[in-house]
């Protein structure tokens, strides 16, 4: 008989999330039937919009997220012992899968095998080569169409999209400033993944830097993944025709919805300077999620494109690392090895 270790979910998030929100559970786990397959988890993510969906589904339901796992046990051919897979499966250490059930089908992306990426850690499925990753790459080219020889501004730059976009608007011939909020994540930037810019926003003055900046540059081809007063900064900076890709606002993850941050009147600064701003979802490329995945892995072979992962191991610290990440703390990607 396998045990499973579950979060539940005991009380919906209050500004900023607490232990007692969760519950770690242990059940034991029935035989399998014909057609499923039993998994562990290898690697689990933790990503903002946690924060955000997890308020939309009832008390008592299993902490939503995606993770990489190794089939341990299989009634199913076409799910041998020894393959991986990612899935949506929430925070739990073992799952019983029947890919074919309905409990799958409100999913855009069902639990499937993953193909060998070789001598690369196959945690990257749920970064650089997953979600995050697409959200770089396509959010980067089909929001901002970045024209060779034009400005970039990320927002969010030390965390997993942020660092990822940053890179493509270099491989693309961009000049790239990133915005970040210490000066070991600017190093980081500068140093190793080639930013042109890093502003430390706690500790410099977005504003005086961008003037600095602006007086060389041609346009601005925003991504905005921070949301509040900083984007409206960068904003009021940019040139005639600039884009803005709306990938997120953490910022505002732990704000009570009803009072939420007020920032300073945009539309003129979109009027008068002709700008557009664009929100997306990833799921909108589901379709096209083979495309980013193939030149986000032709890039890191080419050694164009840099990862780092911020691992937090054992599943029981799931929690810190999920506030971590809703804090800052992590650089590229947050992750918790089981
Ligand atoms: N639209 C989509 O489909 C989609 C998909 C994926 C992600 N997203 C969004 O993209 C953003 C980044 O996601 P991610 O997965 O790459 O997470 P992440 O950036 O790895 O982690 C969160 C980062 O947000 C920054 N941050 C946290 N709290 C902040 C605050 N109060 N004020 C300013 N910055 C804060 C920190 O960046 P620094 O270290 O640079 O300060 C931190 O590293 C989030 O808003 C997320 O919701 C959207």
């Amino acid at each position: 008989m396998v045990k499973v270790k579950r979060f539940v979910v005991v009380k919906h998030f209050q500004n900023d999330p607490k232990p007692s929100d969760l519950q770690l559970v242990e059940e034991e786990l029935p035989d399998l039937q014909n057609g499923e397959f039993l998994v562990q988890a290898e690697y689990l993510s933790v990503d903002p919009y946690m924060r955000v969906y997890t308020q939309r589904y009832p008390i008592g339901i299993t902490m939503i997220g995606s993770q990489v796992a190794k089939i341990i046990e299989s009634k199913n051919t076409e799910f041998p012992v020894g393959e991986r897979i990612i899935g949506y499966l929430g925070w739990r250490t073992h799952s019983i899968i029947n890919p074919y059930s309905s409990e799958y089908d409100f999913l855009e992306l069902k639990p499937k095998l993953l193909p060998d990426i070789k001598d690369l850690p196959p945690s990257l499925h749920l970064g650089i080569l997953g979600i995050t990753g697409n959200s770089a790459y396509f959010g980067l080219l089909d929001i901002c169409k970045p024209k060779q020889g034009e400005v970039l501004v990320v927002s969010g730059a030390g965390g997993a999209v942020g660092s990822h976009v940053g890179q493509i608007g270099k491989i693309l011939g961009l000049t790239v400033i990133g915005i970040t909020d210490s000066d070991e994540k600017c190093k980081w930037l500068v140093e190793e993944l080639g930013f042109d810019y890093a502003i430390d926003y706690k500790n410099e003055d977005v504003e005086l830097r961008q003037t600095e900046l602006t007086a060389i540059l041609i346009m601005y081809s925003s991504l905005a993944l921070v949301g509040g007063e900083i984007s409206t900064i960068v904003i009021y900076q940019m040139k005639n025709y600039g884009r803005i890709a709306a990938c997120g606002s953490i910022a505002s993850y732990n704000a009570d919805l009803s009072s939420l941050p007020k920032s300073t009147i945009l539309q003129p600064q979109f009027v008068f300077n002709r700008l557009k701003m664009e929100g997306f979802l990833i799921s909108d490329w589901y379709d096209r999620w083979h495309e980013s995945v193939q030149k986000n892995l032709q890039w890191i072979h080419e050694g164009k494109l840099l990862y780092r992962e911020t691992i937090t191991k054992g599943f029981e610290n799931m929690f810190d690392a999920f506030v971590g990440m809703l804090q800052g703390k992590n650089i590229g990607k947050a992750l918790v090895q089981a």
